[in-house]
């Protein structure tokens, strides 16, 4: 899909977030209440229609081979004024996809174009070339010299026809660069094809709702409704008759529940899916395990219901959670069931599945990063190695109805890692039994608390000795057994130098 516009739009908010929080800004800004500092703007934002226009560039190196390749993009009519070329401009060149001006630059071409950019390394040239285009009024761009320009090209997103340009005013292009990156990975792959069906439905919408603020109520429901998800999952079909539902002012018959892992807690651990749903859900059922930071990234208006259970404790009773999940999708909310880690490791979420398959309402997984992961990263414990574990074994240390679930004996012959959830308040009875299951008191262990989060601590040691060292430990926590554990130290050692090595350098 060709790209129609060249986008020059820039974004020159200045504030002194990070950069994570810069993108938060760019890509959810109805989060926030009310705009930021802002500074005068150096450009104004354009999106310049180049089709079959007239463009100039001034040089035949690799850069004007990727501005030449920008501007073809945008349907630009290309000439290249240059004594040699690079062979990617003459490979274009031989393919008639530009014009080539031969020999130094000529100041007479500036006129016969609609805009100009200097790409040669001689700054000389590129200042004759700034006055030339100045004098003739040609919008004319310096590469790399913001202040001679009368226009700079910002980094794009390109999802055409729906094109996303981030520019920092030429101060900061590396900014620039890893917001364009980030807003890349952010917005879904078939957004062009979004946009593409929104301007299919154009014309039928102006004529079934006549009012300008009846369709802007309506396409911002859609948007947000599952018409737009069935267009970005490539269900056309399926978005059409949503589309005619919402229009025939009926809700779905049923929601939908997605069963969505959150992560061990911190929130650039979510995956892109679960950000995408959280934000659409009308209802989000929570664990008490998932931190606000994460909850604050569900739609403002979404309701926030906490059915968390912690080990022993009492809660929220799991048939009660079934029942409230059930009657939601039923009334036609899309209801995020939010799960700390994974929602299909230790979580009930089969029962949950079970339920919903049974009541015959429509489901979604979304798989999270589970604590035995964010555990092991949190040490520099491989969960598997080559020479000391052919496999990982995902444990319970407890159990509500206080029943012996667990077979230490076997684990013990394994030879696996042991990740053992929902075991740090039995540590010492765990490793006993491990040790009366056949494991030398010498195994390497570590108790991870909190990984992944600002307080998280690693307690390495072996069997014998953890439960002591490690009774007080903060939670949640996760133990790790097995011989992969001793690697505990030396990796984190290794990623210490490393840290203190990025630092210095
Ligand atoms: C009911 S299970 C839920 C597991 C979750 N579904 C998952 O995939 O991680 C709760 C246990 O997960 C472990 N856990 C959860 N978050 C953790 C974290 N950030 N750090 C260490 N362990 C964690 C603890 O062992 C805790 O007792």
């Amino acid at each position: 899909m060709a790209m129609s516009t060249l986008a020059t739009a820039f974004i020159t908010r200045r504030h002194n977030c990070s950069v994570f929080h810069y993108f938060l800004v760019a890509c959810v800004t109805d989060k926030l209440d009310g705009p930021m500092t802002q500074a005068t703007m150096d450009h104004l934002p354009l999106f310049a229609d180049l089709n079959a226009r007239p463009c100039l560039i001034v040089g035949g190196g690799p850069v004007a081979l990727r501005k030449a390749r920008q501007l073809l993009r945008a349907g630009a009519a290309v000439t290249v004024n240059a004594p040699a070329l690079h062979p990617g401009i003459e490979a274009l060149l031989q393919a008639g996809r530009l014009r080539h001006a031969p020999g130094p630059f000529d100041a007479a071409l500036i006129g016969e174009h609609f805009l100009v950019i200097a790409a040669t390394d001689d700054p000389d040239t590129n200042a004759r070339i700034a006055a030339a285009s100045e004098q003739a009024m040609r919008l004319c761009n310096i590469v790399d010299d913001g202040e001679r320009s009368s226009f700079i090209m910002p980094a794009v997103v390109d999802r055409a026809p729906v094109v996303v340009a981030v520019g920092s005013g030429g101060r900061a292009p590396m900014l620039a660069r890893v917001l364009r990156q980030r807003l890349d990975a952010w917005l879904h792959p078939r957004t062009g094809a979004l946009a593409d069906w929104l301007a299919a439905w154009r014309q039928p919408l102006r004529e079934r709702l006549p009012k300008l603020d009846q369709r802007v109520a309506f396409l911002q429901q859609l948007l947000d409704g599952p018409a737009a998800a069935h267009v970005l999952a490539g269900r056309r079909h399926a978005a059409d008759r949503a589309l005619e539902t919402q229009l025939d002012g009926q809700r779905p018959q049923a929601g939908e529940a997605w069963l969505v892992g959150a992560g061990p807690g911190d929130p650039s651990l979510l995956t892109l899916r679960a950000l995408e749903l959280l934000q659409r859900a009308d209802a989000v059922l929570h664990d008490a395990l998932v931190p606000d930071a994460i909850l604050d990234l569900a739609r403002r208006d979404a309701e926030r219901v906490c059915v968390g259970k912690r080990g022993g404790q009492p809660s929220t009773a799991q048939d009660a959670i079934i029942d409230e999940m059930l009657r939601r999708v039923r009334e036609g909310q899309r209801v995020c069931r939010l799960k700390g880690g994974d929602p299909l490791v230790f979580a009930r979420g089969g029962e949950e599945l079970q339920a919903l398959a049974a009541a015959g309402l429509p489901f979604e997984i979304v798989p999270g990063v589970t604590a035995a992961s964010a555990a092991a990263a949190a040490a520099g414990i491989p969960l598997t190695h080559r020479r000391l574990a052919a496999g990982v074994s995902f444990v319970a240390g407890y159990r509500a109805d206080d029943q012996a679930i667990t077979d230490w004996a076997a684990l013990a012959r394994s030879g696996h890692t042991l990740a053992v959830y929902m075991g740090a308040g039995r540590l010492a009875e765990i490793c006993a039994a491990l040790r009366s299951a056949g494991l030398p008191a010498t195994t390497p262990a570590a108790l991870i608390a909190r990984a992944a989060l600002p307080e998280q601590r690693v307690y390495a040691g072996d069997i014998g000795s953890l439960g002591a060292r490690a009774a007080a430990a903060d939670r949640p926590a996760l133990l790790l057994v097995g011989e992969t554990a001793a690697l505990a130290g030396e990796l984190a050692d290794g990623r210490a130098r490393g840290d203190r090595q990025a630092a210095a350098g």
